[in-house]
């Protein structure tokens, strides 16, 4: 299966990128620059090599349009808001696609402040933009890029999913089980106003213990 990560260049992008391709899977680094994504690829497969993974064929980098084209499942990491504007110049390419947002409406990183959007959240602001023939599920909001980057330890963090398409949250959790992570169905789109605020909270954690990974996990399941 091939992921394209828009944004993929970034922090949480990239510690994702890590991830799938280390678990076999083909991975499609997207970039408002070709180059700068094609470089990405390059040092993720350098890492994986120094580890014995070759994944060198199955990592690419590309823009950001032909990612989300050649890709089946897309995610998003890009900063909130410029999220919008690259999702909508996505649309065409989209349809039928499961579309994985990861972004935080942070109005303010320290102390870390979200400020919501009219339709209650970043991703039902997405799927709004967006419309309905594109699959949108809410995901890895409270997943720290360090411990996704971290290869040397298993993601303690569980990752909640929030979408309204039940179809489309299970594939998203199939792919969080290969990167060997637990994945929960949070309920509807309309769950990741409380994800997103979540996650605003694990940023306060993390600053306030000196913590880099700080997440959350599910007990009783
Ligand atoms: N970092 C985390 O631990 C974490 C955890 C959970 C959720 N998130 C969310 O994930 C998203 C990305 O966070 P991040 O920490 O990975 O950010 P980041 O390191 O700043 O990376 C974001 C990437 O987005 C792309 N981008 C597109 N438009 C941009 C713009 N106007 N300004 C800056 N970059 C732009 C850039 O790629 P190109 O220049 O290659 O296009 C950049 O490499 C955010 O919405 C954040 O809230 C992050």
């Amino acid at each position: 299966m091939k992921i394209a990560i828009i944004g993929g260049t970034g922090r949480q992008g990239f510690g994702l990128a890590l991830r799938l391709a280390a678990s076999g899977m083909e991975v499609l680094i997207g970039s408002r620059v070709r180059e700068k994504a094609a470089e990405k690829a390059r040092e993720l497969a350098e890492k994986l090599a120094a580890r014995g993974v070759e994944a060198q064929e199955r990592v690419t980098g590309l823009d950001n349009f032909a990612a989300a084209r050649e890709a089946e499942i897309v995610f998003m990491t890009v900063p909130y808001p410029a999220g919008r504007e690259i999702a909508a110049s996505l649309k065409e390419v989209l349809k039928g696609k499961i579309f994985v947002d990861i972004s935080v409406p942070l109005k303010s990183f320290n102390p870390p402040e979200v400020e919501m959007p009219p339709e209650g959240s970043a991703a039902e602001e997405i799927q709004a933009l967006l419309g309905e023939e594109v699959r949108v599920v809410g995901a890895f909001k409270a997943v720290s890029s360090h411990a996704l980057a971290n290869l040397e330890r298993p993601v303690e963090s569980d990752v909640l999913l929030c979408g309204d398409d039940p179809a489309a949250k299970e594939e998203v959790k199939a792919v969080c089980e290969r990167l060997g992570l637990r994945a929960f169905d949070a309920g509807g789109l309309r769950s990741a106003r409380t994800t997103e605020r979540l996650a605003a909270l694990l940023i306060g954690l993390n600053q306030r213990y000196k913590r880099r990974a700080i997440g959350i996990r599910l007990t009783g399941t």
